[in-house]
């Protein structure tokens, strides 16, 4: 017989639909069962070590992951880049080979994306993305889910998201086509999203425009999202904060959304930068449910990978 396929969590492009539902339908009971105070009657993991590798910082993707996985009754060992033979020259392949003996999932945040995809190419346990320069699939998860908390299912809404393009927008992408979600995108043209992301939104049948004008993405939106406008990675690029700043989210690009748009970042925020206080501790911000829906959601993706989810 046929060894099944290891469950990697890349990107969202590599899951069907049905997949990703049943991941967050899977991540909406755990949830609930949470809040009614059993987290510790179903421990699926237990006995299960995720390898957690972090090149870079995180504060939600670390603590998210590290509680998920200890409520679903696994444990976790955390590992930075410096701290592995990883940053004295041991190839991604051979720690990919020596991990797999030990640990029974590895969940790497490095800006190499093709590192990444080499991590799961050669791991015979499945390998979850964190973070890369190009794709962050577990916080859309979270967005999503926590989009239709608020507002309902998200096919056939509108999604805009104004500010820089970057890993984060090109998992909503990804998500516009699995969800099947219109989004509105409203870039500086210098920062303008990748034509191949764009080009296989559209091969997919995803309804995505791409342009420069921050009012006309968000007129109808149901969702006005914007991330940070220097990400990791991005630090020498100095022209940045000049490109961006006619795309500050704030009240007055609010007010241009519907009426009950809500506003979504995946945090960490830069205050006055990309998106003003008002809007961040307004009525209609979800940031800080969309934080704590990484927890939830990423128990959806670990359920996923660990094969107790089909
Ligand atoms: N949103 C997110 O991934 O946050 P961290 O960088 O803190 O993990
Ligand atoms: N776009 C940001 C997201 C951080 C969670 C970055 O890559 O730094």
């Amino acid at each position: 017989t046929a060894t099944p396929a290891v469950r990697h969590f890349t990107d969202l492009t590599a899951h069907s639909a049905q997949e990703l539902r049943g991941i967050l339908d899977l991540a909406a009971r755990i949830k609930a069962g949470r809040r009614r105070g059993e987290r510790q009657a179903d421990r699926p993991l237990e006995g299960k070590t995720l390898a957690m590798i972090f090149d870079k910082p995180s504060t939600r993707t670390r603590v998210s992951f590290d509680v998920g996985m200890r409520e679903l009754g696994g444990e976790t060992l955390m590992l930075t880049g410096q701290e592995m033979q990883l940053g004295r020259g041991e190839t991604i392949a051979d720690t990919a080979r020596v991990l797999s003996r030990y640990v029974d999932a590895i969940m790497i945040r490095i800006l190499d994306h093709d590192m990444m995809l080499e991590l799961a190419q050669n791991a015979t346990v499945p390998v979850i993305n964190a973070l890369t320069k190009l794709s962050h699939p577990c916080q859309i998860m979270a967005d999503v889910m926590t989009f239709e908390e608020h507002r309902g299912p998200i096919a056939g809404r509108t999604v805009a998201w104004v500010g820089d393009s970057n890993n984060v927008l090109a998992s909503w992408v990804h998500a516009a086509a699995r969800f099947g979600f219109r989004l509105r995108i409203a870039t500086p043209a210098e920062l303008a999203p990748p034509a191949d992301l764009i080009a296989w939104a559209k091969a997919e049948g995803a309804d995505v425009v791409v342009g420069t004008d921050p009012e006309a993405a968000v007129a109808d939106a149901d969702a006005v999202v914007t991330d940070c406008w220097v990400s990791m990675g991005d630090e020498e690029e100095g022209r940045r904060h000049n490109l961006l700043q006619p795309y500050q989210v704030n009240e007055a690009l609010m007010a241009k959304a519907k009426s009950n748009a809500i506003f979504m970042h995946c945090l960490p925020a830069h205050r006055g930068e990309e998106v003003t206080d008002g809007v961040m501790d307004g009525p209609r911000s979800v940031v800080f449910d969309e934080a704590e829906n990484r927890l939830h959601a990423q128990k959806g993706v670990l359920a996923w990978c660990f094969g107790i989810q089909e």
